[in-house]
């Protein structure tokens, strides 16, 4: 790997106790072309600007896929991936669906571990520190033809961050908009689902509530994802989340959460859950609970829930499912337990 090193570090003039998430980033980057119908060797060169004419097709058709993994550091100062292997199948996956070309194994997971490896001081010891990676494709062609972009470059950046949510989760339940539809592509980290999410997500804010709970776009009656995590529901001593399917994204927290509860005894059932069944649920007093999962997030706690004129409100209790989970997640991130699924990696 050809390794170019900043002469220049930020490290020293970044405040780590008062972290914004996504506002700061690592010294070193990975980046790697797809040129003449293949991926071409992948360099580390200094954080910076690249240079682009405003020909580049991404900018024109969106054609851009990314991820969002994490580094921990355990108490022998070693750094740890967390489930890479998922990562890396999840980005192709996305890749297929937007007419990417996969990226191979090697190129991934080499240069996932020499740019942490290189910026490992940035991945800090501590609660709620993480380093959080994330790897992206975009077109790179310079071409403002509606098709499919003969040029892409893959790259990896890496922001060291602390808490992603600072306030209160208040859910609004959205019946207008849709974050995805039967057959697009919801289930993949495509930018332009992002893209899409934030003008309802404003209108949300400006009605007082942090996110947006998504339901499906035929009759806006199941629920779906709350902002852009996926969402839970304790009713009495069973956790429910929606099923998998091509309009829910497949999170790899999600899928650490059902592991977790279920050796913790919890019953997990994944299922299409309407909001007539949640509210339901509350009105009898059932819905004990609510919290979302992602990466950026880990496990989020929803303070109520907004649906028409319900509001669905939730106090704290003391055998949380949310902290029982995020504490058990959290301790295996961070080497402090057994790892007993082999979900982490050390960084050489
Ligand atoms: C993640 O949890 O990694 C996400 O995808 C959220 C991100 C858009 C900040």
């Amino acid at each position: 790997m050809n390794i170019i090193k900043t002469s220049n570090s930020s490290l020293e003039s970044v405040d780590f106790s008062n972290l914004l998430f996504g506002t700061v980033f690592s010294d070193h980057m990975l980046s790697c072309n797809f040129i003449d119908g293949k991926w071409q060797k992948p360099e580390i060169l200094p954080y910076g600007p690249i240079s682009f004419n405003p020909g580049l097709q991404v900018l024109h058709y969106g054609q851009s896929v990314f991820e969002g993994m994490k580094a921990f550091k355990n108490k022998d100062n070693e750094v740890l991936l967390f489930r890479k292997e998922e990562n890396f199948k999840r980005l192709n996956k996305s890749a297929i669906r937007l007419s990417i070309p996969e990226i191979p194994e090697d190129i991934f997971m080499q240069g996932l571990n020499d740019l942490i490896s290189l910026d490992q001081n940035w991945c800090k010891l501590g609660k709620d520190y993480s380093l959080y990676i994330r790897p992206f494709i975009f077109a790179s062609s310079e071409c403002i033809k509606a098709s499919s972009s003969n040029e892409f470059k893959f790259m990896i950046i890496t922001s060291p961050t602390s808490t992603y949510y600072n306030q209160d989760l208040n859910l609004f339940v959205e019946e207008k908009y849709t974050r995805a539809v039967k057959g697009g592509v919801g289930f993949a980290k495509a930018a332009g689902n992002y893209a899409a999410s934030f003008y309802p997500t404003k209108i949300a804010n400006s009605k007082g509530f942090q996110q947006v709970i998504w339901t499906d776009s035929s009759k806006h009656q199941f629920i779906e994802e709350c902002g852009t995590m996926n969402v839970w529901f304790r009713i009495e001593d069973k956790l429910i989340t929606p099923s998998i399917s091509d309009t829910i994204l497949s999170g790899i927290t999600r899928d650490s959460i059902i592991t977790l509860a279920r050796e913790s005894g919890i019953e997990v059932e994944e299922k299409d859950i309407s909001i007539l069944e949640l509210l339901d649920a509350y009105k009898n007093d059932k819905l004990i609970e609510v919290f979302g999962t992602g990466t950026a997030v880990a496990v989020s706690p929803v303070k109520s829930i907004t649906y028409r004129n319900h509001k669905m409100s939730f106090c704290d209790i003391s055998d949380s499912f949310a902290v029982i989970l995020k504490e058990k997640l959290q301790s295996i991130q961070r080497g402090e337990v057994m790892d007993k699924y082999g979900w982490t990696s050390k960084v050489i």
